[in-house]
């Protein structure tokens, strides 16, 4: 990699737009893999990607759940973080600078326990230099309280969503829960209270036990499941709604290796997210962007529009 990845590579075209937020290509870090952007820099030329999606930030500081947090599973990871955070004034004061000066592209994920909340993060953020996005997380497995609730009721999940793009004129990314009977119906309802796209999936609600102990590994009994043990869950959402809402989806779970993103890809994804990849190796988003272009070079893809599955 030269780090000079532009959207434009020899006759590839990569570049994505999502409403009003222009990449120059699909492949975004995602949500909690990558902290604030400056922990990740001595890994990886940021602008070397199409975006950053922050650590979810709070209007509080969150300390997050008990330890231990984190337990490996065979080709995934279960994590029960909690959604610990530095707050969204410090998130402005301290974190958003150093993205800025940089000219990073950055989509700042959000959390709530109501509506207001949301609203208020909305608010708070929009008049920030340097956000080109707000991503909601409606999805976080974690949260005792609120957030479950508005992933998986369809209603709640619109609520929020009305009330967020009311708030701001960035474009509004709804992150998507797959602990849900239904994506599609929620996918719909979100894009009727006009959201911008909807990412998903955020993680699968699971668990381990500690033979030895007898007891749960995790704190917090239950976590999220990651990486690629859920790329195939992952995938089937995307597709599935791909075909039921007319605005961008980008594509998350599992993703490791260019021919996972293109798997995406071509199931309709406009963009894609990695996530548990980079907690193994950092420079793997780099490496998709670069088996992307190659493939695309090799087999006469011109655009991402042509990767797309049209069924
Ligand atoms: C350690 C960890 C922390 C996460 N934190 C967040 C978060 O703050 N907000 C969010 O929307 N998703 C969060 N996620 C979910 C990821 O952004 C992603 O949706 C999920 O892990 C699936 O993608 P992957 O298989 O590539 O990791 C987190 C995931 C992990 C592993």
């Amino acid at each position: 990699m030269d780090g000079q990845v532009k959207g434009l590579r020899g006759r590839v075209d990569l570049r994505v737009s999502i409403g009003s937020l222009d990449l120059k290509n699909p492949v975004l870090l995602a949500s909690g893999t990558c902290g604030y952007g400056a922990e990740i820099e001595d890994f990886v030329n940021l602008e070397d990607l199409g975006a950053i999606v922050v650590k979810g930030i709070s209007l509080e500081p969150r300390q997050g759940n008990p330890p231990p947090r984190l337990a490996e599973t065979p080709c995934g990871l279960l994590n029960a973080i909690g959604l610990e955070n530095v707050g969204v004034e410090a998130f402005i004061k301290e974190k958003l600078p150093w993205l800025r000066e940089r000219g990073i592209t950055t989509i700042v994920n959000i959390l709530g326990n109501s509506a207001d909340e949301y609203e208020e993060l909305a608010r708070r953020l929009a008049g920030n230099k340097g956000i080109h996005g707000l991503e909601i997380n409606i999805s976080c497995p974690n949260v005792k309280k609120g957030g479950v609730a508005f992933g998986t009721d369809p209603q709640q999940a619109a609520e929020v969503t009305k009330r967020v793009v009311a708030a701001t004129d960035l474009p509004v990314i709804v992150k998507l829960s797959p602990n849900v009977a239904d994506i599609c119906a929620i996918a719909v309802a979100v894009q009727e209270a006009g959201a911008t796209a909807v990412s998903l999936i955020n993680t699968l609600l699971g668990m381990a036990i500690d033979i030895e102990q007898r007891r749960p590994v995790l704190g917090n009994i239950f976590g999220g499941l990651s990486g690629p043990a859920i790329k195939p869950v992952a995938l089937r959402m995307v597709w599935q709604v791909v075909r039921c809402v007319d605005i961008p989806v980008i594509g998350i779970g599992g993703i490791t290796t260019h021919v996972d993103a293109l798997e995406f890809l071509m199931a309709g994804a406009c963009a894609i997210q990695i996530g548990t990849a980079n907690l193994i190796d950092p420079t793997a988003p780099v490496k998709v962007v670069q088996g992307v272009i190659d493939f695309m070079q090799e087999n006469n893809y011109f655009s991402l529009q042509a990767l797309k599955i049209s069924s």
